[in-house]
């Protein structure tokens, strides 16, 4: 057997090695690598047969494991032990003080990535998010969809109808009563404003449930909030069961998917409690720190 070599990648991922990156990083294949990546090549001969690809994040000291891949007939060689090696002492010695890695699994904590992770020093992995998805046609397995009404004096309208004074309005919130996170403007190019709805009551903006095109047959539920006033009333919830209510009668959508923070604890119980049934898919995306 030839000998394992790795490789410094420098400006462009070499053709040779587009089989072994994840189709979420192929954009990166079509450019220059940024300054902040970090890339490995592993080869036998001329064989490719693995590749490493960390980011720098400056501003933090830290650093992400963006992909680490062995091919198939390689793996369990040391491989993938030895790429994780060598990005880890070049992060050292640019001063990153901690990586991260994170993965899609199931709900099984004990998978490979795990076993590898942790064999290369990470900490357990843990959830980070939540993914949920299903056909809409599905909905008859949660009454509450049916069931939940808002009281009369909230009024629910599509986004289109926010007036430029309430834009403003809800802008000046941010970070008042409501997180950066839960802005509903957060890449408002890409929303859904038709179909996204706004929670009024006497007159002003409280809440929304902004839905943002996943694919051409999928909905993603996106970004649900209401006011601090309106919280521990189940007015949320409600307000999703209206959206959901709308996307069963739309033609145009056949598949839900939403993602929720694993530390919104709320709304995480609720998905377990409510959402959770048969044909209901949940993935989770694992996250795991090493320090450096
Ligand atoms: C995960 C992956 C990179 C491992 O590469 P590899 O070259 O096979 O790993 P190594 O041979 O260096 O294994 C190092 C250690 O990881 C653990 N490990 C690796 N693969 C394992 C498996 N299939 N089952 C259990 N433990 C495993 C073991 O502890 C192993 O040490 P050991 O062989 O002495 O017991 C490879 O399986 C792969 O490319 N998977 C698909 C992509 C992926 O999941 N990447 C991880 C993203 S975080």
């Amino acid at each position: 057997m030839e000998a394992l070599e790795i490789e410094a990648i420098q400006d462009a991922v070499p053709g040779v090695y587009t089989g072994l990156i994840p189709p979420v990083l192929s954009h990166v294949l079509q450019q220059r690598l940024p300054a902040s990546f970090l890339a490995l090549g592993a080869r036998r001969g001329a064989e490719p047969v693995g590749v490493a690809i960390a980011e720098r994040r400056e501003a933090s000291d830290t650093a992400g494991l963006l992909a680490l891949t062995v091919s198939e007939p390689e793996r369990r060689q040391g491989v993938g032990r030895a790429l994780f090696g060598e990005i880890e002492t070049a992060l050292r010695q640019t001063g990153t003080r901690a990586i991260g890695a994170e993965y899609l699994g199931g709900a099984d904590p004990d998978t490979v990535e795990a076993a590898f992770l942790k064999a290369c020093g990470f900490g357990k992995p843990r959830h980070g998010i939540q993914i949920w998805g299903g056909s809409t046609g599905l909905h008859p397995e949660m009454p509450w969809v049916y069931r939940l009404r808002l009281p009369d004096v909230f009024a629910v309208r599509p986004f289109t109808t926010l007036t430029t004074q309430e834009y403003e309005e809800v802008r000046q919130g941010e970070g008042v009563w409501y997180t950066p996170d839960y802005s509903p403007f957060a890449d408002e190019n890409l929303i859904d404003k038709e179909r996204s709805l706004l929670l009024r009551y006497g007159g002003a903006v409280v809440g929304w449930m902004i839905f943002e095109p996943f694919d051409t047959r999928t909905m993603l539920f996106k970004t649900m909030f209401v006011h601090p006033r309106h919280q521990r009333m189940g007015r949320g919830i409600a307000l999703a069961a209206e959206g959901g209510r709308r996307l069963i009668r739309d033609p145009a959508f056949s598949e839900w998917l939403l993602f929720v923070e694993a530390r919104n604890a709320d709304m995480v119980r609720f998905l377990a409690r409510h959402v959770s049934c048969p044909g209901v898919q949940k993935e989770v995306l694992w996250r795991t720190v090493k320090l450096l």
